[in-house]
């Protein structure tokens, strides 16, 4: 029987990849969703075919009620999230959610240890894992095709028109550059050199915020050094669009992204040894499918509450707060 799944949130990731990508399931399917205006609830369960015979819902308690509600996928604005996954964890709920996990230290701990606590699985959405052309190159690197990892060199930038997002202020939101894209980058850099090159023991960040003059972070250079003595940069901005681009560095070789990093699961990837094929796949639809295949194998989603937390202390590293 289908996996019966919520979403929480009708935003621009709910409404135009997940719920979509949950159309793309063998065993998962959209059972509910919650919304703040439920009228916008109702419209958003109706495009996309929610099952529930009762899928709109303005209140989470009431959707979390449902018995026959399996798991809950969180995508409101990042410092909401760690009172909607806790919520679905402490309702039974397995939770997949969206990245940063949590904006807070203490409150991710007491997520990851909520949902052990409850027996349900916790993941966090890092659907760059799930392009096909990333996970060829990660098979590469980790079969040490590439010798030993020296460098890697990360950057994803877009252009604001304006701080009219909820990113750029801190009522729901706690880094802004960093949060809509930055966090992706810290994940692949630890997906890519974390198995070979241990942790990051050492991170430098210049943090820049001076064209809309906001809290949060506008530009965000990060310099960061590995257990081995490996290192990494990563650039992440609202500022200026720019190629996407993955660079990984070896003793025997190197790898290349380029323009990989978005929705679609496309771009172009080349070693020193020539063009890497690959079929471009839904990478959202890969996340979902994993975190289905890990509430029924009765294991951890790819990304677990652990790793997410991980991703979470950097970030606030990055910014200079109390990790
Ligand atoms: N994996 C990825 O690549 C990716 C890409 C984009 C976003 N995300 C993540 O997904 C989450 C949502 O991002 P988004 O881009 O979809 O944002 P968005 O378009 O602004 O949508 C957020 C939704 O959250 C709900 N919400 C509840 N309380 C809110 C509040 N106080 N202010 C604003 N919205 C509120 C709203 O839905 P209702 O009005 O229906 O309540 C809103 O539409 C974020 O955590 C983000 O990091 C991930």
């Amino acid at each position: 029987m289908s996996l019966k799944l919520a979403i929480v949130s009708t935003g621009r990731i709910a409404d135009g990849q997940l719920a979509p990508a949950l159309k793309h399931q063998e065993d998962a399917v959209l059972w509910s969703v919650l919304s703040r205006n439920r009228q916008r609830a109702t419209e958003f369960a109706k495009r996309h075919g929610a099952r529930s015979p009762n899928p709109a819902y303005d209140d989470l308690d009431a959707l979390l009620a449902d018995p026959k509600l399996d798991g809950v996928i969180i995508a409101s604005p990042d410092r909401l999230h760690a009172e909607h996954a806790l919520a679905a964890v402490r309702a039974g709920k397995h939770v997949l959610c969206e990245k940063p996990m949590v904006t807070e230290m203490d409150e991710g701990r007491e997520l990851v240890d909520a949902a052990r606590a409850a027996g349900v699985r916790l993941g966090v959405a890092y659907h760059m894992r799930h392009h096909a052309g990333h996970r060829r190159l990660h098979g590469l690197v980790q079969a040490g095709k590439l010798g030993t990892l020296r460098h890697a060199r990360v950057q994803w930038t877009w252009q604001a028109p304006d701080d009219g997002n909820w990113r750029a202020h801190s009522d729901v939101g706690r880094w802004w550059a960093l949060a809509g894209v930055g966090t992706h980058l810290l994940d692949q850099l630890r997906w890519i050199m974390g198995p070979t090159c241990g942790e990051v023991v050492r991170l430098e960040s210049v943090i820049a915020h001076s064209v809309f003059n906001g809290p949060h972070d506008e530009t965000a250079v990060l310099a960061l050094q590995f257990e081995t003595g490996a290192t990494a940069e990563l650039c992440a901005s609202v500022l200026f669009d720019a190629p996407k681009r993955l660079e990984v560095y070896g003793s025997r070789g190197y790898g290349i992204c380029e323009d990989t990093f978005g929705p679609h699961g496309e771009g172009d990837i080349w070693t020193d040894r020539g063009k890497l094929p690959f079929t471009p796949t839904n990478p959202f639809a890969g996340e979902i499918a994993d975190f289905a295949a890990a509430i029924r194998e009765e294991r951890d989603p790819e990304v677990n509450g652990e790793e997410g937390l991980r991703n979470v202390e950097l970030l606030l590293r990055a910014v200079g707060a109390a990790a």
